[in-house]
C-alpha cells in the first residue's frame, strides 16, 4: 500500500478555498477535493475556468477520477464535483458525509423546496460514515467525522495526508466558523480533538487560508504544528476557552457572501436548479430568513 500520496493544490482566490487532487503515486488512481465552480452573484454567471485547471492537471498526468470528495456542504462556493461528472468524469463518484441529510433537513423549509426535494442525500452517490475507509488506487483512506462546522463535516486521512475541511485552519489563522445552522463551537472542539489525536508528522491540507497579516497563502502544515501553535486552539487548550474565543469570533462575523447561492446549488451535490418552462435556472433568495 502507498502512504504517502502526492498532493497538488489550486487556489481559487475569490473565496479563499484550497481544492485538491490527490493522487497514488503507484497508479494512476485520483481523487478530487472540494472542487470550485466560478460564480458571479451579480450577474449570475457561473464559469469552469477554476474547474479547468483541475481538468487540465488530470489530462497531463493521465489520471483516472475514482472520487469528487466534498468535506462539507459549503457555504462560501459553489461546488464543481457535478459539472466535473458529467462533463469529463462519468466513472468518478460524489461522497459527501452522512450529515448531509441534517444540512438538507435544515435548508429545504428555508428555501422552500417542497416534498420532491429528498431530503436522504440521494443527490451524491456516497454517504460516508464516520470510520468508513475506501481505496484510491493502493492508497487507503479514512474518514473522519469532523462536525462543528457544519453537521456532514469530514476529514478525509489518505496515507498521511489528512485533508482537514473547515474544521482546522493554518495554525495563525485558528479555525472555521461555528455559527451556521446546525454549528456548534463546542462540538467542533471535540472534532478537534481526534485530529490531533494522529500523528505529530500527519500532513494536514486545509479548505481555505485568509493570508492573515498579509502573508501569502498557504495549503498545508502539520498536526504537530497545529497542535503546538494554532492561535484558537493548542494541544492544552481547554474545551471552556476555545468555546468562548470561537463564539467572540463568530459574532464579528457577516454572512459568507455566497451562502444562499452556494447552499442551494451545494446540497443538491453541485447541481443547478431545474430549467424553468423558459429553459433558465433560478436560484432563490429567501428574504429576512437567515
Ligand atoms: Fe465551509
Amino acid at each position: 500500500m502507498s502512504t504517502a500520496p502526492i498532493v497538488q493544490p489550486f487556489f481559487h482566490a475569490d473565496s479563499s478555498t484550497w481544492s485538491y487532487v490527490v493522487r497514488d503515486p503507484d497508479s494512476h488512481a485520483a481523487a478530487i477535493i472540494d472542487p470550485v465552480l466560478d460564480f458571479d452573484a451579480a450577474s449570475g454567471r457561473t464559469g469552469t475556468a477554476s474547474a479547468e485547471a483541475i481538468v487540465d492537471y488530470i489530462d497531463a498526468h493521465s489520471l483516472q477520477v475514482a472520487w469528487l470528495l466534498e468535506t462539507h456542504a459549503h457555504a462560501d462556493h459553489l461546488s464543481a464535483a457535478h459539472w466535473l461528472r458529467s462533463a469529463r468524469f462519468p466513472r468518478a463518484r460524489i461522497g459527501i458525509g452522512a450529515g448531509i441529510t441534517a444540512v438538507q433537513k435544515t435548508f429545504r423549509p428555508i428555501f422552500n423546496l417542497g416534498e420532491h426535494f429528498p431530503m436522504d442525500g440521494s443527490q451524491f452517490d456516497h454517504l460516508f460514515r464516520d470510520g468508513e475507509c475506501f481505496d484510491i488506487g493502493q492508497l487507503e483512506a479514512q474518514v473522519i467525522a469532523v462536525p462543528g462546522h457544519t453537521s456532514d463535516s469530514n476529514a478525509f486521512l489518505i496515507g498521511d495526508a489528512l485533508f482537514v475541511g473547515d474544521s482546522l485552519f493554518m495554525p495563525d489563522g485558528g479555525t472555521a466558523r461555528c455559527d451556521f445552522p446546525g454549528g456548534s463551537a463546542a462540538t467542533l472542539y471535540h472534532s478537534i480533538q481526534r485530529l490531533y489525536a494522529l500523528p505529530d508528522a500527519t500532513r494536514v491540507f486545509v479548505c481555505h487560508d485568509y493570508a492573515p497579516g498579509g502573508r501569502e497563502h498557504r495549503c498545508e502544515t502539520t498536526i504537530g504544528d497545529e497542535k503546538c501553535g494554532n492561535i484558537h486552539v493548542r494541544n492544552d487548550t481547554p474545551e471552556a476557552e476555545f468555546v468562548r474565543t470561537r463564539e467572540a469570533r463568530d459574532a464579528t462575523l457577516d454572512m459568507p457572501r455566497l451562502i444562499l447561492p452556494a447552499v442551494q446549488v451545494n446540497i443538491r451535490a453541485g447541481a443547478l436548479p431545474e430549467a424553468e418552462g423558459n429553459g433558465v435556472r433560478y436560484l432563490k433568495l429567501p428574504i429576512d430568513t437567515i
